[in-house]
Protein backbone atom coordinates (compact mmCIF):
# COMPACT_ATOMS: atom_id res chain seq x y z
CA UNK A 1 0.00 0.00 0.00
CA UNK A 2 2.69 2.17 0.95
CA UNK A 3 4.57 1.33 -2.11
CA UNK A 4 1.78 2.30 -4.15
CA UNK A 5 1.10 5.62 -2.52
CA UNK A 6 5.08 6.23 -3.15
CA UNK A 7 4.69 5.20 -6.84
CA UNK A 8 1.77 7.55 -7.36
CA UNK A 9 3.90 10.31 -5.65
CA UNK A 10 6.91 9.83 -7.61
CA UNK A 11 4.64 10.37 -11.22
CA UNK A 12 4.09 14.08 -9.72
CA UNK A 13 7.76 14.97 -9.50
CA UNK A 14 8.99 13.66 -13.07
CA UNK A 15 10.52 10.63 -11.65
CA UNK A 16 14.12 9.25 -13.17
CA UNK A 17 13.25 6.31 -15.14
CA UNK A 18 10.09 8.29 -16.98
CA UNK A 19 13.02 8.90 -19.71
CA UNK A 20 10.80 8.60 -22.60
CA UNK A 21 13.13 6.58 -24.92
CA UNK A 22 12.88 2.92 -24.85
CA UNK A 23 15.77 0.93 -23.85
CA UNK A 24 18.09 -0.77 -26.61
CA UNK A 25 17.36 -4.40 -25.07
CA UNK A 26 13.80 -3.83 -25.53
CA UNK A 27 14.42 -2.83 -29.66
CA UNK A 28 16.79 -5.23 -29.77
CA UNK A 29 14.08 -7.64 -28.91
CA UNK A 30 11.39 -6.05 -31.25
CA UNK A 31 14.07 -6.39 -34.09
CA UNK A 32 14.76 -10.66 -33.59
CA UNK A 33 11.04 -11.41 -33.12
CA UNK A 34 7.51 -11.02 -35.19
CA UNK A 35 5.13 -8.92 -33.52
CA UNK A 36 1.89 -10.13 -31.29
CA UNK A 37 0.43 -9.94 -28.79
CA UNK A 38 2.35 -7.88 -25.82
CA UNK A 39 1.81 -6.82 -21.83
CA UNK A 40 3.78 -4.07 -20.16
CA UNK A 41 3.85 -5.02 -16.49
CA UNK A 42 4.52 -1.76 -14.72
CA UNK A 43 3.97 0.16 -17.81
CA UNK A 44 3.77 3.86 -16.19
CA UNK A 45 3.55 6.31 -19.07
CA UNK A 46 3.37 4.11 -21.67
CA UNK A 47 6.70 4.64 -23.51
CA UNK A 48 7.54 1.13 -24.32
CA UNK A 49 3.74 0.54 -24.89
CA UNK A 50 4.22 3.47 -27.53
CA UNK A 51 7.94 1.56 -29.45
CA UNK A 52 6.13 -1.99 -29.28
CA UNK A 53 2.72 -0.44 -31.02
CA UNK A 54 4.66 1.06 -33.98
CA UNK A 55 6.21 -2.29 -34.52
CA UNK A 56 3.12 -3.81 -35.25
CA UNK A 57 2.24 -4.94 -31.52
CA UNK A 58 -0.88 -5.60 -29.84
CA UNK A 59 -0.45 -3.78 -26.64
CA UNK A 60 -1.83 -4.22 -22.90
CA UNK A 61 -0.56 -2.03 -20.05
CA UNK A 62 -0.79 -2.15 -16.60
CA UNK A 63 0.30 -0.29 -13.84
CA UNK A 64 -0.97 0.29 -9.79
CA UNK A 65 -0.25 4.11 -10.13
CA UNK A 66 -3.16 5.91 -11.45
CA UNK A 67 -1.30 9.12 -12.43
CA UNK A 68 0.95 7.13 -14.57
CA UNK A 69 -1.46 5.24 -16.35
CA UNK A 70 -3.53 8.45 -17.36
CA UNK A 71 -0.06 10.06 -19.13
CA UNK A 72 -0.30 7.22 -20.72
CA UNK A 73 -3.82 7.12 -21.93
CA UNK A 74 -3.16 10.65 -23.14
CA UNK A 75 0.16 9.52 -24.70
CA UNK A 76 -1.11 6.70 -26.44
CA UNK A 77 -4.15 9.09 -28.15
CA UNK A 78 -1.85 11.58 -29.13
CA UNK A 79 0.13 8.81 -30.65
CA UNK A 80 -3.06 7.56 -32.32
CA UNK A 81 -2.56 3.98 -30.92
CA UNK A 82 -4.93 1.71 -29.70
CA UNK A 83 -3.89 -0.19 -26.57
CA UNK A 84 -6.01 -1.52 -23.45
CA UNK A 85 -4.72 -0.27 -20.33
CA UNK A 86 -5.64 -1.43 -16.54
CA UNK A 87 -4.85 0.23 -13.22
CA UNK A 88 -3.75 -2.84 -11.41
CA UNK A 89 -1.74 -4.79 -8.93
CA UNK A 90 0.62 -6.99 -11.09
CA UNK A 91 0.24 -9.33 -8.81
CA UNK A 92 -3.47 -9.46 -8.77
CA UNK A 93 -4.50 -9.24 -12.39
CA UNK A 94 -6.89 -12.36 -12.78
CA UNK A 95 -9.29 -10.49 -15.41
CA UNK A 96 -6.64 -10.23 -17.91
CA UNK A 97 -6.03 -13.61 -20.03
CA UNK A 98 -3.82 -13.03 -22.91
CA UNK A 99 -2.30 -15.18 -24.06
CA UNK A 100 0.40 -13.06 -24.60
CA UNK A 101 3.79 -13.48 -26.59
CA UNK A 102 5.56 -11.10 -25.05
CA UNK A 103 5.55 -9.72 -21.29
CA UNK A 104 7.73 -6.88 -20.57
CA UNK A 105 9.09 -5.69 -17.28
CA UNK A 106 11.41 -2.75 -16.89
CA UNK A 107 11.77 -2.51 -13.27
CA UNK A 108 8.42 -3.71 -11.37
CA UNK A 109 9.50 -7.48 -10.76
CA UNK A 110 12.42 -6.35 -8.43
CA UNK A 111 10.36 -4.29 -6.52
CA UNK A 112 7.81 -6.71 -5.21
CA UNK A 113 7.77 -8.41 -1.67
CA UNK A 114 8.43 -12.23 -1.45
CA UNK A 115 4.85 -12.79 -1.97
CA UNK A 116 4.17 -10.50 -4.60
CA UNK A 117 7.11 -12.27 -6.54
CA UNK A 118 5.39 -15.64 -6.58
CA UNK A 119 1.69 -13.94 -6.76
CA UNK A 120 3.64 -12.39 -9.93
CA UNK A 121 4.66 -15.89 -11.43
CA UNK A 122 1.76 -17.31 -11.34
CA UNK A 123 0.07 -14.90 -13.19
CA UNK A 124 2.67 -14.86 -15.91
CA UNK A 125 2.66 -18.67 -16.04
CA UNK A 126 -1.08 -18.43 -16.84
CA UNK A 127 -0.98 -15.07 -18.77
CA UNK A 128 2.15 -16.15 -21.28
CA UNK A 129 1.29 -18.02 -24.47
CA UNK A 130 3.47 -21.16 -24.87
CA UNK A 131 6.91 -20.25 -26.02
CA UNK A 132 6.02 -16.96 -24.70
CA UNK A 133 8.72 -14.74 -23.91
CA UNK A 134 9.22 -12.97 -20.23
CA UNK A 135 11.91 -9.93 -20.84
CA UNK A 136 12.41 -8.23 -17.45
CA UNK A 137 14.77 -5.30 -16.20
CA UNK A 138 15.99 -5.49 -12.76
CA UNK A 139 18.53 -4.30 -10.00
CA UNK A 140 20.02 -6.58 -7.17
CA UNK A 141 19.62 -5.69 -3.81
CA UNK A 142 22.11 -4.73 -1.89
CA UNK A 143 23.91 -5.19 1.61
CA UNK A 144 21.30 -7.35 3.30
CA UNK A 145 18.78 -8.49 1.63
CA UNK A 146 15.21 -6.98 2.11
CA UNK A 147 12.39 -7.99 0.90
CA UNK A 148 10.70 -5.61 -1.94
CA UNK A 149 14.39 -4.14 -2.54
CA UNK A 150 15.64 -5.62 -5.49
CA UNK A 151 16.12 -9.19 -6.76
CA UNK A 152 17.99 -11.66 -5.22
CA UNK A 153 19.71 -15.16 -6.69
CA UNK A 154 17.29 -16.87 -4.97
CA UNK A 155 14.75 -14.71 -7.06
CA UNK A 156 16.32 -16.33 -10.63
CA UNK A 157 16.13 -19.85 -9.09
CA UNK A 158 12.62 -19.47 -8.83
CA UNK A 159 11.76 -18.24 -11.86
CA UNK A 160 14.18 -21.07 -13.43
CA UNK A 161 11.81 -23.58 -11.65
CA UNK A 162 9.36 -22.51 -14.13
CA UNK A 163 10.83 -20.93 -17.25
CA UNK A 164 13.59 -21.36 -19.36
CA UNK A 165 16.58 -18.64 -18.82
CA UNK A 166 17.38 -17.76 -22.23
CA UNK A 167 19.82 -14.66 -21.66
CA UNK A 168 21.13 -12.42 -19.04
CA UNK A 169 23.01 -9.69 -19.18
CA UNK A 170 24.69 -8.03 -16.30
CA UNK A 171 25.17 -4.38 -15.82
CA UNK A 172 24.96 -1.27 -13.91
CA UNK A 173 22.10 1.15 -13.27
CA UNK A 174 22.47 5.16 -13.69
CA UNK A 175 23.10 5.16 -9.67
CA UNK A 176 25.90 2.19 -10.15
CA UNK A 177 23.82 -0.45 -8.29
CA UNK A 178 24.39 -4.32 -10.43
CA UNK A 179 21.60 -4.65 -12.63
CA UNK A 180 20.63 -7.14 -15.23
CA UNK A 181 18.41 -7.72 -18.43
CA UNK A 182 16.89 -11.37 -18.50
CA UNK A 183 14.94 -12.97 -21.22
CA UNK A 184 13.01 -16.09 -20.16
CA UNK A 185 10.71 -18.75 -22.00
CA UNK A 186 7.81 -20.58 -21.51
CA UNK A 187 8.41 -23.99 -22.54
C1 LIG B 1 10.69 1.94 -12.21
S1 LIG B 1 9.09 2.22 -12.81
C2 LIG B 1 9.27 1.78 -14.51
C3 LIG B 1 8.09 2.18 -15.38
C4 LIG B 1 8.18 1.71 -16.82
N1 LIG B 1 8.31 0.27 -16.91
C5 LIG B 1 9.32 2.39 -17.54
O1 LIG B 1 10.28 1.70 -17.92
O2 LIG B 1 9.24 3.61 -17.71
C6 LIG B 1 8.18 0.86 -12.10
C7 LIG B 1 6.71 0.94 -12.40
O3 LIG B 1 6.09 -0.23 -11.86
C8 LIG B 1 4.90 0.17 -11.21
N2 LIG B 1 4.63 -0.84 -10.17
C9 LIG B 1 5.42 -1.18 -9.13
N3 LIG B 1 4.86 -2.17 -8.41
C10 LIG B 1 3.67 -2.45 -9.03
C11 LIG B 1 2.64 -3.37 -8.77
N4 LIG B 1 2.69 -4.21 -7.73
N5 LIG B 1 1.57 -3.40 -9.60
C12 LIG B 1 1.50 -2.56 -10.66
N6 LIG B 1 2.45 -1.65 -10.96
C13 LIG B 1 3.53 -1.60 -10.15
C14 LIG B 1 5.16 1.56 -10.67
O4 LIG B 1 3.99 2.31 -10.46
C15 LIG B 1 6.03 2.15 -11.79
O5 LIG B 1 5.26 2.78 -12.77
Amino acid sequence: MLRRLLFNLWYFRNPPWDSGVSPPELLEFINNHPPGKAIDLGCGTGTNLITLARAGWQVTGVDFALPAIRMAKKKLKEAGIQAELHVGNVTKIDHISGPFDLALDIGCFHSLDQEGKQDYLTQLDRFLAPNGSWLMYGFYAQGTPRSGHGLAEADIDLISARFALRSRQNGFDKRERPSAWFLFQKS
